[in-house]
C-alpha cells in the first residue's frame, strides 16, 4: 500500500478534491487496493465539516464523490504515516516543512511537481472565488492527479 495524503489550508477545497479525484483514477485503472488516499489542513477552522457545497458540485458533475469527506487537520504522525504528502501551494509546503522533524523535512512535496508539463507549481484557491474558480482549481487537479498516478504506476507500484 503506497500512502498518499493531499494538504491544503482547510480541508475543505482543494485537498478534499485531489483525494476524491486521485481515489476514482486509481479505481478506474484497478489499483484502489495500491494505494492508502487521504487529505489534511494545515488549519483548524473547518475540522469536522465537510467540503465546501461548490466543491462537492463541480466534482460530482464529473463523476467525483466528496459528499462523505470530513476536514481534518494534518498532524506530524501523518509525515511519518504517508509516504507521500503533497502540498497543494508553497504556504502548506512551508507549514508541512516546519512541522517536520529534521529526517523528513524533504518528504512534503508539492502536489504539482509530478505534472511540470501543466506550466504550473500551485493550485489557486478557489474558496473566496466564484463557481468558475472551483472548475479551474478542479482542471488542475484532475490533470495533476493523472500525472502523479503515472508518476507513482511508474515508480512505486511493483504489481
Ligand atoms: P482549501 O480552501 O484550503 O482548498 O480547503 C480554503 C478553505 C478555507 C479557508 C482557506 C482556504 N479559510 O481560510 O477558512
Amino acid at each position: 500500500m503506497i500512502g498518499v495524503l493531499f494538504v491544503c489550508t482547510g480541508n475543505i477545497c482543494r485537498s478534499p478534491t485531489a483525494e476524491g479525484v486521485f481515489r476514482t483514477m486509481a479505481a478506474r485503472e484497478g489499483l484502489a487496493t495500491g494505494f492508502h488516499i487521504d487529505s489534511a489542513g494545515t488549519y483548524d477552522g473547518h475540522v469536522g465539516e465537510p467540503p465546501s457545497r461548490d466543491a462537492v458540485r463541480v466534482a460530482a458533475r464529473r463523476g467525483y464523490d466528496l459528499a462523505d469527506l470530513r476536514a481534518r487537520q494534518v498532524v506530524a504522525p501523518d509525515l511519518q504515516r504517508f509516504d507521500h504528502v503533497l502540498a497543494m501551494d508553497r504556504g502548506h509546503l512551508r507549514a508541512l516543512r516546519a512541522m517536520a522533524p529534521p529526517a523528513l523535512k524533504d518528504k512534503p512535496r508539492l502536489f504539482l511537481d509530478t505534472a511540470p508539463h501543466l506550466g504550473l507549481q500551485e493550485v489557486a484557491d478557489p474558496w473566496y472565488g466564484t463557481l468558475a474558480d472551483y472548475e479551474r482549481a478542479l482542471d488542475t487537479i484532475e490533470a495533476g492527479c493523472a500525472a502523479l498516478l503515472e508518476h507513482l504506476r511508474a515508480t512505486s507500484l511493483t504489481a
